[in-house]
């Protein structure tokens, strides 16, 4: 074991004792000569060298016992929590004087502030995460539970509503089903468990597939989804194709939900960029306040919660899609003017 703080401090302590000791007895015999009269001779100057070394070396043990000894478990408790637990703590110990114990020790408790902090916003978006999963279950349970008592209740004998409720009951199972599997996504993004399956494609391709797969949800809004860009000509890129197209269904499938109630115009564009390949889609919708487009991409966040809810959204869209454009270390954004439309934005890497 290295020494810790043991001899410089000690020393410190001892001589300044001895000294200050020193400097009474030092005045005890000037008075002594004022007033006897007496010269000093050789006895007061080998008295006070007695003095002197006694009062060091009784200060030197006493500290050493009482108050170092002490203060050494103290840091050498907090010195082996600040070491990793797989390194022998005793070989890290760098602290040769109280000024370095002083330094670990204000570490040590900055660290730990810093933690609980840490620690403490955790557990706030844990109740909160779980808070908004139990409120976002509980409007289709609630609601298949309402159609199948009222089925059970004679309606299932009613052949006005005994189909329609079972089909409404079907939605919200459908509703459930939808939010287990973004829950899943989210949660294997979140834990970076999700492997991308990283290929070169055509992105022209994944911008048609992704319009097509909309085209009735388009059609009932009077909404027109347009790729501004020749369909012949590729666009070769490197990323995971059914997260990619994941993320510009979940663009297009908003800018139908929220754009322009009906008779909406959604562009599609694409623009090169050197290396990256950037794609925007572009809504004439009511368009969404500053103060809201900040938060657009965190868990659960709906700028119109009623409106959304209606629309089948859970709020988790945005977030997955931040979270795939962010594992293939590219960028998304989003601009918008309230009364002109919505643009969001991602880009990707040529290949
Ligand atoms: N193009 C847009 N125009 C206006 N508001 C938008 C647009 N896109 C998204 N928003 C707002 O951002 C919110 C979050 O979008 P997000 O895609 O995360 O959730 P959602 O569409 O409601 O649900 P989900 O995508 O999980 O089905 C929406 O509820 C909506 O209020
Ligand atoms: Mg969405």
């Amino acid at each position: 074991m290295k020494n810790i703080f043991r001899f410089s401090d000690s020393r410190k302590v001892a001589s300044l004792t001895a000294f200050s000791v020193i400097g009474v007895y030092a005045i005890f015999v000037l008075i002594i000569w004022l007033v006897f009269q007496q010269p000093i001779g050789f006895l007061f100057f080998g008295l006070g060298v007695g003095i002197w070394v006694a009062v060091y070396f009784i200060t030197l043990l006493f500290v050493d016992k009482f108050i170092f000894s002490k203060i050494r478990v103290i840091y050498k408790t907090i010195h082996s929590q600040k070491v990793p637990k797989d390194i022998d703590p005793k070989q890290t110990i760098d602290a040769h004087s109280i000024e370095d114990v002083q330094r670990e020790v204000t570490e040590w408790s900055n660290e730990r502030k810093a933690e609980i902090e840490n620690l403490k916003g955790l557990e706030k978006y844990r109740r909160e995460y779980i808070g908004n999963i139990s409120h976002e279950l509980k409007t289709p349970v609630f609601n298949i539970q309402g159609y199948i008592l009222t089925l059970l209740d004679g309606g299932l004998e009613d052949p006005t509503i005994n189909r329609t409720y079972l089909a409404k009951a079907e939605k919200s199972i459908n509703r459930l089903i939808a939010i287990i599997e973004d829950l899943e996504t989210i949660n294997l993004l979140e834990s970076n468990e999700l492997k991308l399956n990283l290929n070169r494609f055509n992105l022209v391709d994944v911008a048609r597939e992704a319009v097509e797969s909309l085209e009735m949800k388009a059609k009932k809004r009077d909404c027109e989804v347009f790729i501004n860009y020749n369909l012949e000509r590729p666009i070769y890129v490197l990323a995971d194709r059914q997260r990619i197209l994941q993320v510009v269904t979940n663009l297009i499938d908003n800018a139908i939900k929220y754009g322009k109630k009906t008779g909406g115009h959604i562009k599609i564009s694409f623009f090169d960029m050197d290396e990256n390949i950037l794609v925007e889609i572009t809504d004439d919708g009511p368009g969404i306040a500053q103060n809201d487009i900040p938060h657009l991409f965190e868990r659960f966040y709906r700028v119109d919660k009623g409106r959304s809810r209606d629309m089948g959204g859970t709020g988790l869209g945005l977030a997955i899609v931040k979270h795939i454009i962010e594992a293939h270390h590219q960028t998304v954004n989003v601009r918008s003017t309230l009364g002109v439309g919505t643009t969001f934005g991602f880009t990707l890497k040529k290949a």
